[in-house]
């Protein structure tokens, strides 16, 4: 179905402001950081003055309340720039989610507003060792003690840890129940026991930390249970992947794109047997390919958005469709991009290489494609009862193997 796709002026105003910021301090600074692998904090002074953090706040905690696809959108024109910036600014509102989703009202006045002036920034952890696709699987405990949690254990992957200020954590609070095990709770920097130990090197989106979070006897009141009510984590951790998805894959056809400008300008200037490549056909044809494949994604992804920020049914299967469609064509343009630079794709001279190397890791955080697709199937498998009346078309025979009773006679 069709999602009503609305591109309001203040949409279009944050857009405009994420390209400019874009070009003047985040493309100039990009092969530096991502080289020291180091955080571009200009350009996130840039965006917090500009006020694009306040693109996925709501409007009573000092946000814009923009909506998702005035999200896509500013993700989209930052992450065409630079890919790991992109994650760098949509990592806020990954970890704010929870916040806005499940906080009670006086958790969101506590924290949103700060959020909102880019005076906070916030990261979200949920991944372990031993559990990443499998989430629920998560074992970092968080105990009550009198008015508090004491959390023990460690998160793997914490995207922008360090650099938060604001860590929603989920924790096991309830080990023996199946269903409302988990719990989220606000860690705030400088809590005494919380520490970044493992700061990752990592392929890619080396502009923005990846590292362990270690919980050793963390003590943090009761107040910082997300919602004031316990077991409510998973479900908190889901519906944020909903919103946050469709944000992800926005970074991803920024990231398809950007790689696509930059084939297309080489490809007009690079001269072989005699012409500039572009001359040639099967150059052309990647190209098109590129272009026509980033386009698709780019109104899957506004789609997707809509459907979320409308409270779609379909939100889940969007959200997991949007991220999958567009993270696999993001690797598959960087990597085409690649092949039309030739050998001078493959040097680390020319940001062609680094495009290629920022693509990888979108077909696998916020869910793998693989996860994605599973999302999708089990959604398509709940909705095939809408297509009941389809039953008279397909073949009706019972669909059971032969055993000793019940070979047919003339078999
Ligand atoms: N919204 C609300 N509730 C939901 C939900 C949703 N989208 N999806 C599931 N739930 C609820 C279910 O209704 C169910 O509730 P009950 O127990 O009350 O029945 C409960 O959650 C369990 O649901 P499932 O049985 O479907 O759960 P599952 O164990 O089979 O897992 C999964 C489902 C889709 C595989 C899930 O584990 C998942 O999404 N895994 C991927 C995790 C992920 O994306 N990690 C990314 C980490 S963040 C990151 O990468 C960020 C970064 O670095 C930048």
């Amino acid at each position: 179905m069709p999602h009503d796709i609305k591109f309001t002026p203040l949409c279009e105003e944050l857009a405009a402001k994420a390209r400019e910021i874009a070009e003047k301090y985040v493309r100039p600074g990009a092969a530096k950081y991502d080289k020291a692998q180091e955080y571009n904090w200009d350009a996130a002074r840039a965006v917090a003055e500009a006020g694009l953090f306040r693109t996925f706040i709501p409007k009573e905690y000092g946000g814009h309340g923009a909506g998702l696809v005035a999200l896509a959108r500013v993700t989209e024109e930052l992450a065409r720039a630079d890919s790991g910036f992109g994650v760098a600014f949509a990592v806020n509102a990954l970890g704010s989610f929870p916040i806005i989703l499940g906080g009670t009202e006086e958790q969101k006045k506590r924290w949103l507003p700060s959020i909102a002036a880019g005076e906070k920034f916030v990261a979200f952890c949920l991944s372990e060792k031993f559990a990443g696709s499998d989430a629920g699987g998560l074992s970092v405990r968080a105990t009550e003690d009198g008015d508090d949690y004491v959390i023990c254990g460690e998160k793997k992957w914490t995207t922008n840890g360090g650099v938060a200020d604001i860590y929603s954590v989920f924790c096991v609070t309830d080990p023996t129940s199946k269903s409302r095990r988990i719990s989220a709770i606000v860690v705030e920097k400088g809590t005494k026991g919380f520490s970044v130990k493992k700061i990752e090197d990592k392929m890619g989106i080396r502009c923005v930390p990846v590292v362990e979070t270690h919980f050793d006897h963390v003590r943090v009141p009761k107040r910082n249970l997300i919602g004031e009510r316990d077991g409510m984590g998973f479900r908190h951790a889901m519906m944020t992947l909903d919103q946050a998805r469709p944000g992800v894959a926005a970074q991803a056809v920024g990231a398809a794109q950007g790689a696509l400008d930059l084939a297309i300008v080489y490809a007009n200037r690079r001269q072989q047997f005699g012409v500039p490549i572009s001359n040639h056909q099967m150059v052309q044809k990647m190209l098109a390919d590129m272009a026509m494949k980033t386009e698709a994604a780019r109104w899957l992804v506004y789609s997707a958005a809509a459907a979320v920020e409308s409270q779609s049914p379909a939100t889940s299967k969007m959200a997991a469709m949007a991220k999958c469609f567009a993270t696999d064509v993001a690797m598959e343009v960087a990597t085409d991009a690649v092949q039309v630079f030739g050998g001078y794709g493959y040097m680390e001279d020319y940001p062609i290489a680094k495009c290629f190397r920022d693509a990888k890791i979108l077909q696998i955080y916020e869910g793998t494609n693989q996860i994605q697709r599973v999302v999708i199937a089990r959604h398509l498998i709940k909705e095939a009862g809408e297509l009941e009346h389809l039953s008279a078309y397909i073949p009706r025979e019972v669909q059971q193997s032969y055993t000793e009773d019940n070979i047919p006679v003339d078999a």
